[in-house]
């Protein structure tokens, strides 16, 4: 062990986190075992960054420790033994724990074969060497370093680099993952990493729609996205996901003007229907169906092209409202927010936002109960009067329930 980090973790984690891993260090002593904190949340201890991820690895068997740990408290305990992991859920934070195992790839790109293995089998089958680094937990040694691979260095020198040479051929999901960090951490590839990154790029193509998506959506929820994308563009990543998808100045422009539309902290969808603003349909389809988008990103994904092939129809300042209402409604949200962004005309820009904040949300008092009640009967009528009341709303004809009840009578 390179030094002793005691003092760092008790400060780091929170009171009942720092309770519980003495706990469980003491716990894993007495079954013989070993018990790290490792990962993420070492790595975000020096950096001094919150994590709440606490992942914890157990030289032995993860499982039986868990079970232990969840008799004597309140924590609700789940556990995977094919993967030889457990869950264990404490009001407000959880505790992952593995066992500690070694990885064989059988493939590029597929997931591992696993068996239970020491610290250093499972530290070298990790991705980068600021993420290698454990703390050891049990009470001879709480608080010990273990960095085989010189992840504090990496870490003082900004650096990301992986651990092996055929690493992104195992795992080419961690081709993303480099980026991430890199622009999450205020870091650089180091430069061997960098030139097997080059080297490995077409690895991608081994890695399922599934996995690269969530990558491409934890990139997407990082803050300034549009930074790495223009990175994984310039190391030719992007284009590996798809040949016509750009990380360029343009696609910056329009994330930023998105975070100030729409302030939850990532706006996904939105991004993504930005991502393939100049695409082709058939281009959007392959992207689909590369990356297995579930059917309402889909969806919002070919309403922004269909959208857009349309916009002429709402490029007349003269427009009624109820006009645009029927122009847009049954149109994914993000796909018009998109189209609004994107659109080189302010009339056209302006007629989507209207809908966006405004048309949208218009309806009638009456509905057709009332209708009825009013001495209309069922039919196709009835739709029809429902439909004509719902236009003289949006055109601001009809606004106090009276207006509306006139504007049936009639
Ligand atoms: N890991 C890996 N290769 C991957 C994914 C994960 O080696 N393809 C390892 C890394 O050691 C990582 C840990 O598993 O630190 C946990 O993964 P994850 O939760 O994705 O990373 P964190 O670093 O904990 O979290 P974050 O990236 O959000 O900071």
């Amino acid at each position: 062990m390179s030094e002793n980090l005691a003092p760092k973790l008790e400060k780091y984690l929170p009171p009942p986190v720092l309770a519980l891993a003495k706990i469980a260090g003491r716990e894993a002593s007495e079954l013989g075992q070993e018990l790290y904190l490792v990962g993420g949340v070492v790595r975000d201890l020096f950096l001094g960054r919150a994590n709440f991820d606490y992942d914890l690895v157990v030289e032995g068997n993860a499982i039986s420790l868990a079970r232990r740990l969840a008799k004597d408290s309140q924590a609700k305990l789940t556990t995977h033994s094919h993967f030889g992991t457990a869950k264990l859920k404490y009001p407000g934070f959880s505790l992952d724990l593995a066992t500690a195992r070694s990885e064989i790839y059988s493939r590029p790109g597929a997931l591992p074969t696993v068996k239970p293995g020491s610290l250093k089998d499972d530290l070298i089958r990790r991705d980068f060497s600021i993420n290698a680094m454990a703390l050891c937990l049990t009470p001879q040694h709480f608080g010990g370093l273990i960095d085989l691979y010189h992840g504090k260095d990496d870490l003082e020198r900004g650096l990301i680099r992986i651990l092996h040479p055929n690493s992104f051929i195992d795992d080419a999901t961690r081709i993303l993952r480099a980026l991430r960090y890199e622009h999450r951490l205020g870091f650089k590839l180091e430069t061997e990493t960098e030139r097997l990154l080059r080297r490995d790029v077409a690895m991608l193509d081994t890695i399922s729609g599934d996995r690269l998506r969530h990558e491409l959506e934890l990139i997407l929820k990082e803050d300034q996205p549009e930074k790495m994308l223009r990175r994984a563009d310039e190391l030719e990543v992007l284009s590996k996901i798809h040949p016509a998808i750009k990380g360029n100045g343009w696609l910056g422009k329009m994330f930023a003007k998105a975070r100030q539309v729409d302030k939850r902290t990532s706006p996904l969808s939105l991004y993504l229907c930005l991502l393939i603003y100049n695409l082709t349909e058939k281009e959007n389809e392959e992207l689909i169906s590369r990356l297995n988008f579930p059917k309402r990103l889909a969806q919002a994904m070919r309403h922004t092209l269909q959208l857009k092939a349309h916009l002429h129809n709402l490029a007349n300042p003269k427009l009624k409202p109820s006009d645009i209402y029927q122009s847009l409604h049954g149109y994914a949200a993000p796909a018009i927010q998109a189209n609004a962004l994107a659109s080189e005309s302010p009339i056209v820009s302006q007629n989507l936002r209207l809908y966006l904040t405004k048309l949208r949300y218009v309806k009638p008092l009456l509905n057709g109960e009332d209708l009825k009640r009013m001495g209309v009967s069922e039919g196709p009528r009835l739709g029809e009067i429902l439909n004509a009341l719902h236009r003289a709303k949006l055109n601001g004809e009809v606004r106090t329930r009276k207006d509306e009840e006139r504007f049936v009578r009639s």
